[in-house]
């Protein structure tokens, strides 16, 4: 179905998620094929780089087929196409830029590199089809956690940024040492909901007055720190307490700061970004804090919270929309800042 909307096909392989999508006037998801890598690395206990680059190389092909197929797209129909250049794991976000290198090459197509949390803000343009910006974002993944205001479709200002861990990656490493599975996240999520969250009071660590940045770091620390206390001591430890109270420090740092630099810039929109939107307990804090405030909040369905490539063609299709696009020259960039 085409209907004169301008077609792109994204490519997202930036770490263990093989995906495309085809999505329509970068506001539609005609389909979002996700390969997840999860099963793979879990016994690891986290992304092995040259495991997830072979599995890419393995999957690419039969995910692309499936994003056409499902959207009931020929390659003829295809007006450009996106993948993600970066951030990300370098072997990985290589296979995805070679497959739509060669794509755009045989297919005539117009090609465009796209910034993996640009990816991640504009899920919300799918989600929510009256969302325009300027708005604020809060982007909260594996491996990012930053304030950014959205000033246009391609213009952000990052407002603050972790000076350490992000927030997804405090989120496995402490699942990691209560045993819980990879990937942490949705572990913690899950067990967090059985335990008293004021059990254990971890520290929250706010900064300077008026700073959008975050530290997570010391929280971490301190659950370790706490966990070998206990077992000094000869005390059993409830995971599920621990969980629950590592969660609340976290969320109640992540649901402050976001508010207050939504109220700062002035837009009265807050929009959630990245694998750990999918959170509950954020959820839930940030609609309520955002009520009390009157800003309005938009959380993307969980499908699009994290990896995917229906975000990534979203981004990609503003980005022609403004004349941008890549050479064949397009490289990966593992540290691509936003
Ligand atoms: O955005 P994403 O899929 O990949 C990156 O770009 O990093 O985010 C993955 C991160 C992982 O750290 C995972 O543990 C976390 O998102 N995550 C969650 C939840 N679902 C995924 N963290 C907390 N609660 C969840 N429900
Ligand atoms: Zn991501």
């Amino acid at each position: 179905m085409k209907d004169n909307k301008l077609l792109t096909l994204g490519i997202e392989t930036s770490c263990d998620e093989t995906a495309a999508a085809v999505t329509a006037n970068g506001r539609e998801a005609l389909s979002n094929v996700i390969f997840s890598q999860i099963e793979t690395h879990k016994a690891f206990g986290g992304v092995v780089p040259e495991i997830a680059s072979r599995r890419h190389l393995e999957n690419i092909n039969e995910v692309i087929e499936g994003a056409l197929l499902e959207a009931c797209v020929e390659p003829a129909q295809i007006d450009m196409i996106g993948v993600t250049k970066g951030p990300g794991l370098v072997g990985a976000l290589l296979i995805g830029i070679a497959c739509a290198k060669t794509l755009a090459f045989v297919w005539e197509k117009p090609l465009i590199g796209v910034h993996h949390i640009q990816g991640h803000i504009s899920a919300n343009y799918i989600a929510h089809r009256e969302l325009e910006p300027p708005f604020t974002a809060l982007v909260v993944s594996g491996g990012h956690t930053s304030i950014v205001e959205v000033m246009d479709y391609n213009r952000c200002r990052v407002m603050g940024k972790t000076r350490d861990d992000a927030v997804g990656e405090a989120y496995d490493k402490v699942a990691r040492v209560l045993g819980l599975s990879y990937p942490g996240g949705p572990a913690i999520d899950d067990i967090a909901k059985r335990g008293n969250p004021h059990s254990v009071e971890f520290k929250r660590v706010f900064l300077e007055k008026g700073s959008y940045d975050f530290s997570f770091s010391g929280t971490k620390t301190g659950v370790l720190n706490y966990l070998n206390s206990e077992k000094q001591a000869g005390r059993e430890i409830c995971p599920a307490d621990v969980a629950a109270s590592f969660q609340l420090s976290i969320i109640e740092v992540l649901v402050s700061k976001a508010a207050d630099a939504a109220q700062t810039a002035k837009h009265g929109k807050l929009a959630l970004a990245g694998g750990v939107a999918a959170n509950s307990l954020l959820r839930q804090m940030l609609s309520a804090e955002c009520e009390k405030r009157q800003i309005t909040l938009y959380c993307p369905p969980s499908v699009l919270c994290t990896d995917n490539a229906a975000m990534i063609g979203c981004a990609a299709y503003y980005k022609y929309m403004a004349g941008e696009h890549d050479g064949l020259d397009l490289d990966a960039h593992a540290n691509l800042e936003l």
